[in-house]
């Protein structure tokens, strides 16, 4: 993904694929792209406000066509536990979309991903490149990614 708007525009071709209940978890450094990628995603969704990173507030919540969508990011956790103390399962029990960064810091109690993004520097583009691994983890997940591989911005690796 040569710039920023090859990220965004990923995250907008998922929004039509999307299941309800998914777990998305996107992985990959700072600045690697998460935010960029949901944000493209949310404003496909029908966005029109702030898509902020959810770093402080550890969930940003958007309701937009009729959908839940939860924003997670878990940056700043210093031990998984502190996961079970913010008291989050809730949001990944029903029908709302769950995008979640960091989840490594998260782990072992984040509920199980449907699909997983790993994003990364491309080291063949100078500056802006990057490149996006994308793997399905669940029935769901499979379904979505073949709908996102058929408009084209994704290939089997
Ligand atoms: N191809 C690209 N995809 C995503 N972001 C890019 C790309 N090229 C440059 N950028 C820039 O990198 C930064 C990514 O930031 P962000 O999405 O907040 O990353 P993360 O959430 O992974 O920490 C943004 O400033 C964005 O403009
Ligand atoms: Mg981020």
């Amino acid at each position: 993904m040569p710039g920023e708007a090859d990220t965004l525009a990923l995250g907008a071709a998922m929004v039509s694929h999307l299941l309800p209940g998914m777990v998305i978890w996107l992985e990959g450094d700072l600045g690697a792209g998460k935010t960029t990628l949901v944000r493209g995603l949310l404003r496909a969704a029908g966005e029109t406000g702030a898509v902020k990173s959810p770093t402080y507030t550890l969930v940003e919540v958007h309701v937009v066509s009729g959908l839940n969508f939860y924003h997670f990011d878990f940056y700043r956790f210093n031990q998984a536990e502190e996961y079970l103390d913010a008291g989050l399962d809730e949001y990944f029990s029903g029908s709302g979309i769950c995008l979640v960064e960091w989840p490594d810091k998260a782990a072992p109690y984040l509920p199980a991903a449907d699909m997983q993004i790993e994003l990364r520097l491309d080291a063949d583009v100078p500056g802006e490149g990057r490149i996006a691994r994308i793997a399905a983890a669940s029935a769901k997940g499979r379904t979505c990614l073949a709908g996102v591989m058929s408009s084209g911005l994704a290939r089997p690796a």
